[in-house]
């Protein structure tokens, strides 16, 4: 199909509104409220209506009779002021998860192809990664997967923190513990070498010049500190690149451009905006005063780029960033998967890259915010003594967890193997937990309920292909090919929903809500459950089995695929 159902529904329905006189009114198609209201209702009618100042009912019946949706609908009706219900034919919905089996895809249209720059991860290297990073790392990961998924070309750029006066720091303490001769084993906790750094900055006045020197020699292309500089980098990165790993992100070097790529970039931004009339001096600073973020005195907000001091700013380089991304990488689109906290630097951000020309009015900037993990105390999430939680331990602790619950419920399975489910489940687990929620909500971090088998959580996604995997277990030939019969409403209504994938990822791709792709495929699997306890399948005989086998196979494949796009995988058994 070259379109979703609701892309199809909506150009019928825009069809005949146009052809009773109403061109261009908006079809505004939507999921049915209730079962009784069909499987879709076009909602436009009374909107059309009011603006031509004519009877809704009336309009609608009008609308009705010109409506061309043979071999589409089973049922059109209109309800309550001017609703048009529609009721997708089996044979139809037949037709579509058949062709759904045959394709790569899955039948998801693909839409006209972007190129698309996803900013995700984007970590601090002067330090561990932290739990704040892991959201951005995940939902970052969902995206880029779902866009591939439906033909666009990403482009992932990891805009780690590598630049500032901490790395001054950093490599004169290296320095020290290179001479003292364990400096690689200093650097197996960063947490700890950074705080032993600043401990030695705030103690030791000598070592605090020493590092302010540090940084000028750096700025200055200095070759020795470069060197070191780039030592820490490195080491920073392999922790980093552990926890991809871990995640299964497949974030690489190759994706990496850090602050400091656009070292060389910032005086000529600043200049450029200068020249543009956009920055001008105010108390010794570079500022863009913007209008459009002004205060409730009225007064233009002051976007900074570039200090008194003549320093660079985290929205200089950003700046410098998006003039990159725009003429050097040619993007179409731009996400930004960054704590909702930073929302209003994205806003004036942007406004300045627009008034500048950095980015093109076609080009989309999207800051692709998200909120905070809580503890279960719903304070932002600590360790016990109040710590920030470090990344690597949080995962290694949901495989120890989910491999306690695989012992206790397959004793007798072999080691390596709960191992596997262990790692499957424990990391899907954390992901879904914060992939299924809304990203703008803070959400609470709890173990027990990301690891139910009940509820819209990874294990139970994974236990639902499982299952499927198991029947096919029991199934020594069947017709792959042999076509699909929707006569039961469960075998209909399951059609429909596997049917639907590509609107829930056309959904994610446009919104950059990687949760509709959940709630797709929670309420995927409860559709299968019905299916399953209102049909036979395995007891069944002929074609009709054939049929709901083939069912059973599209249920597994959709809940694979769109597990995979969330970057989680399925086990055959467990
Ligand atoms: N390094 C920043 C942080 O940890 C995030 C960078 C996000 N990306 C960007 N282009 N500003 O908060």
């Amino acid at each position: 199909m070259q379109q979703t159902l609701i892309e199809l529904l909506d150009a019928r329905v825009s069809a005949a509104l146009a052809a009773v006189g109403c061109e261009g009114a908006p079809a505004v198609i939507a999921p049915a409220g209730r079962p009784e209201f069909g499987d879709y209702q076009a909602n436009g009618v009374m909107g059309a209506a009011k603006a031509r100042k004519m009877n809704p009912r009336q309009l609608a019946s009008e609308v009705l009779e010109k409506l061309d949706l043979a071999g589409i609908a089973s049922k059109v009706e209109i309800a309550g002021p001017g609703f048009i219900n529609i009721t997708l034919a089996p044979e139809f919905l037949a037709a579509l998860a058949h062709e759904a089996m045959a394709d790569a895809k899955l039948g998801v249209p693909q839409p006209v192809s972007q190129r698309v720059v996803v900013d995700y991860s984007s970590p601090n290297l002067a330090k561990e990664m932290h739990v704040g990073h892991l959201r951005s790392t995940i939902i970052g990961d969902a995206l880029a997967r779902v866009l591939r998924f439906l033909g666009h070309e990403v482009i992932a750029q990891n805009h780690v923190g590598d630049w500032g006066t901490q790395f001054g720091m950093l490599t004169a303490y290296l320095i020290e513990a290179e001479q003292g001769g364990e400096a690689t084993l200093a650097l197996n906790d960063l947490e700890d070498f950074y705080r032993r750094a600043k401990q030695r900055f705030d103690a030791d006045e000598a070592f605090a010049t020493h590092s302010r020197e540090y940084v000028v020699k750096l700025q200055g292309g200095d070759a020795q500190v470069n060197a070191l500089w780039q030592k820490f980098l490195d080491v920073s990165l392999h922790h980093c690149e552990a926890v991809y790993e871990k995640l299964g992100v497949g974030l690489t070097r190759a994706d990496v451009r850090g602050e400091s790529a656009y070292n060389d970039d910032l005086p000529v931004v600043v200049a450029d905006l200068k020249a543009k009339g956009l920055a001008v001096e105010s108390e010794g600073a570079q500022v863009v005063f913007l209008e459009e973020f002004s205060n409730k005195e009225g007064e233009a907000q002051a976007y900074i780029v570039q200090k008194q001091d003549g320093g660079y700013l985290y929205a200089t380089t950003d700046l410098a960033a998006v003039r990159y991304r725009a003429a050097t990488l040619k993007a179409d689109r731009a996400l930004y998967v960054v704590d909702a906290r930073q929302g209003l630097h994205f806003q004036q951000m942007f406004t300045v890259s627009r008034k500048a020309g950095y980015a093109p009015q076609g080009m989309q900037l999207e800051h692709v915010g998200f909120g905070v993990m809580l503890g279960e105390d719903g304070k932002p999430f600590k360790t016990r003594t109040g710590g920030t939680v470090k990344l690597a331990e949080l995962l290694e602790e949901a495989e120890h967890r989910a491999f306690a619950l695989v012992s206790e419920k397959n004793a007798n399975m072999p080691e390596s193997e709960r191992r596997a489910i262990a790692a499957a489940v424990g990391i899907g687990a954390v992901k879904y937990a914060d992939l299924s929620k809304n990203r703008n909500s803070d959400y609470v971090f709890s173990w027990d309920s990301m690891l139910a088998f009940e509820g819209n959580t990874a294990p139970y996604l994974q236990y639902a292909y499982t299952r499927i995997a198991g029947v096919f277990r029991r199934v020594e030939h069947f017709d792959a090919a042999a076509p699909i019969v929707l006569e039961e409403e469960a075998e209909r209504q399951l059609a429909l929903a596997l049917v639907r994938f590509s609107e829930a990822l056309h959904s994610v791709a446009r919104e950059t809500m990687p949760h509709f792709l959940c709630a797709y495929l929670y309420e995927l699997s409860g559709q299968f459950m019905r299916f399953y306890e209102a049909c036979p399948v395995l007891k069944s005989e002929g074609a009709l089995r054939d049929s709901r086998l083939r069912l059973c196979r599209l249920t597994a494949d959709t809940l694979k695929t769109g597990l995979g796009l969330l970057g989680i995988g399925v086990l055959e058994a467990m």
